[in-house]
């Protein structure tokens, strides 16, 4: 991650920007301080962070603290999404709706004058970043409450701290406006389903069902516990997976199998649905139901 907007910031170009925002913020009438100064994504930083989060025509994309729109109006143009873009500079506000209208996607993408921390984004398919660390952590609560499982959220040069991303790629960015290095890192995660607490678990094969219980521990999209076996006792599930609503847990030798086993599965509600699998074949059949 290296060159942060933080070590930027110490630059005098950062310092002299936050100045000038703050100076346009009173003279504008804006409602509050910039929680992150304005510094544009790199076109080509751009294009990334929408091909990682796989956008498609379908979507709703969300940009939070949009700049001048370049994130929505890529995300209408090059993918036929829909969103808005929310920022609390109204230049940068009427300069994105204005860009929109010329480049013909305004009825697919609005910009609004709004603070991001008193935005309604539960509805977003892919949620689009480029704020400072801190900003990040401060919205991971909200992003991990009330997003739908699968929902991608992208971002620009900074992580979510203890949130490790499910994908993270260098991006070279030749037309970068501020510090020397001419990259930049584009972070991606799958918001997971939650799927911590006690499991009444069912396993199905042979015309047969047992029934018993699975204990899962979920740290993000990692998960740890361990399930309750005829003669064996509490087996511990490792290497758990999360990525949206697919689940994946793995049994170790002994448990069902002379060898590892996977359980794959899908989170619905407070129930989960999947097979049982050794390699490629499938075995078996399993499903749990959320206690209480
Ligand atoms: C680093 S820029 C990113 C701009 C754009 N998303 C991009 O990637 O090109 C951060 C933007 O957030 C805006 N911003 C800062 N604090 C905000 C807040 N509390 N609510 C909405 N926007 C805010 C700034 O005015 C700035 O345009």
């Amino acid at each position: 991650m290296v060159e942060t907007l933080f070590r930027r910031i110490a630059g005098l170009a950062w310092v002299a920007a936050v100045l000038a925002c703050l100076c346009a913020a009173v003279a504008q009438g804006q409602e509050k301080e910039l929680d992150t100064p304005y510094v544009p994504t790199p076109q080509a930083v751009v294009d990334r962070m929408l091909d990682m989060a796989q956008v498609k025509a379908s979507d709703m994309v969300i940009d939070l603290g949009s700049g001048d729109g370049r994130i929505m109006i890529t995300a209408a143009k090059r993918h036929g999404a829909r969103g808005f873009g929310v920022e609390i500079d109204p230049r940068l506000v009427k300069r994105s709706n204005e860009e929109a209208k010329r480049v013909g996607v305004a009825e697919r993408v609005k910009f609004l004058q709004q603070d991001l921390f008193n935005t309604d984004f539960h509805e977003a398919a892919v949620l689009a970043l480029y704020l400072l660390p801190d900003v990040n952590i401060a919205l991971r609560p909200k992003i991990l409450a009330e997003l739908r499982p699968g929902t991608r959220v992208v971002s620009h040069d900074y992580g979510m701290g203890e949130w490790r991303p499910d994908a993270r790629e260098t991006v070279p960015a030749p037309d970068k406006t501020v510090g020397t290095r001419k990259e930049s890192v584009v972070y991606l995660w799958i918001v997971p389903a939650r799927i911590e607490g006690e499991w009444i678990f069912e396993l199905s094969s042979g015309g047969k069902t047992r029934r018993t219980r699975l204990v899962l521990k979920q740290r993000y999209q990692f998960v740890s516990g361990s399930v309750e076996l005829t003669g064996q006792g509490d087996v511990q599930v490792s290497d758990g997976r999360l990525r949206g609503d697919e689940v994946r847990l793995v049994l170790p030798p002994g448990a069902l199998d002379r060898g590892p086993v996977e359980l794959i599965g899908r989170v619905t509600g407070d129930s989960l649905n999947g097979t049982v699998r050794r390699g490629e074949r499938e075995v078996a059949n399993w499903s749990a139901r959320r206690k209480g």
